[in-house]
């Protein structure tokens, strides 16, 4: 297998390439005045099995694009098989028409990846995993809250309470306690869908005095974790940290976080930040040692 670090993963793209013991290919990436994207193999990749890591955080349009020519591109080259390995699935939450006459985007995007070529399909735990029903190559979506919640651990955050600031994001905490061992549980949120305002209420949590930490899958305006941090704050949580596996952190998110009452903010590699500390590379190495 030959691993291609998308311009939108070149770090990680790198480590996992060394974690394989696999070349790293160079793509001559540019963008042209008018904001046209433009790849160009550097070598040939006829008859290679070609894992493309390219996530598709913002700018999320581009970064797909670029992950379409490169599927494609490979695929006219010769290359074998290639396995598009995503950490980060932009549009996923767009899973629904939640309001008449509204595009379910992710569809598309799925079919988008499809037609490109790609013949294996790989994400880090995408928003709604039922979406992968929708490819019909082979799929597969990882969870990197176990490696999140070691992180913790390692810190000497031992035992802390974790919680899902929605109930969607349950399985996450559940997951979490797997390795923390604190408890959990999780929040009611409900989302304007007009303004995107968040509310969100939970009854009393086991808290008091303990440490905490909030997962989730996406951190973007920020507003439903610092709500959740709020709550576990006004609950006589000790220290509350913030985790997510994506963290797209738009705008002012960070601070606003901070300011509820975070300790402080870990988010992975699948989305390069400041906060991007634990990375997935090893998570992505063992998937793709099962692909080939
Ligand atoms: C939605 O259900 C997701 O799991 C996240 O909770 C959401 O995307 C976070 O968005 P924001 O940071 O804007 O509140």
């Amino acid at each position: 297998m030959i691993v291609v670090p998308g311009p939108a993963s070149g770090q990680l793209g790198s480590r996992i390439a060394e974690l394989l013991g696999a070349e790293p290919v160079s793509v001559d990436y540019k963008g042209f005045p008018d904001g046209e994207s433009y790849i160009r193999y550097t070598r040939s990749v006829a008859g290679e099995e070609v894992a493309i890591i390219q996530t598709t955080a913002p700018p999320q349009d581009t970064h797909l694009l670029q992950l379409f020519l490169l599927i494609k591109t490979a695929k006219d080259l010769g290359a074998r098989s290639a396995v598009s390995a995503v950490p980060y699935l932009a549009y996923a939450r767009q899973d629904k028409r939640f309001r008449e006459g509204e595009a379910v985007s992710i569809k598309t995007i799925v079919g988008l990846i499809e037609a490109a070529g790609a013949d294996y399909f790989i994400t880090i735990n995408i928003h709604n995993p039922e979406i992968l029903d929708e490819f019909s190559i082979p799929s597969k979506n990882l969870s990197a809250i176990p490696l999140l919640a070691e992180f913790f651990k390692e810190k000497g955050l031992k035992r802390a309470f974790s919680l899902a600031p929605d109930e969607g994001a349950l399985g996450m905490a559940k997951e979490a306690d797997e390795v923390m061992g604190g408890g959990y549980g999780w929040l009611r949120k409900r989302r304007d869908r007009i303004t995107g305002d968040v509310e969100a209420e939970g009854g009393a949590l086991d808290v008091r005095g303990k440490d905490a930490v909030v997962y989730d899958d996406i951190i973007s305006t920020g507003g439903t974790m610092a709500l959740a941090v709020k709550i576990l704050k006004d609950q006589g949580a000790r220290r509350v940290y913030a985790a997510c596996v994506h963290p797209l952190l738009v705008a002012n998110a960070g601070e606003r976080i901070l300011e509820s009452g975070a300790e402080g903010i870990v988010g992975t590699d699948c989305v390069p930040s400041s906060f991007s500390v634990v990375s997935v590379a090893p998570l992505l190495a063992k998937a793709l040692r099962g692909v080939s």
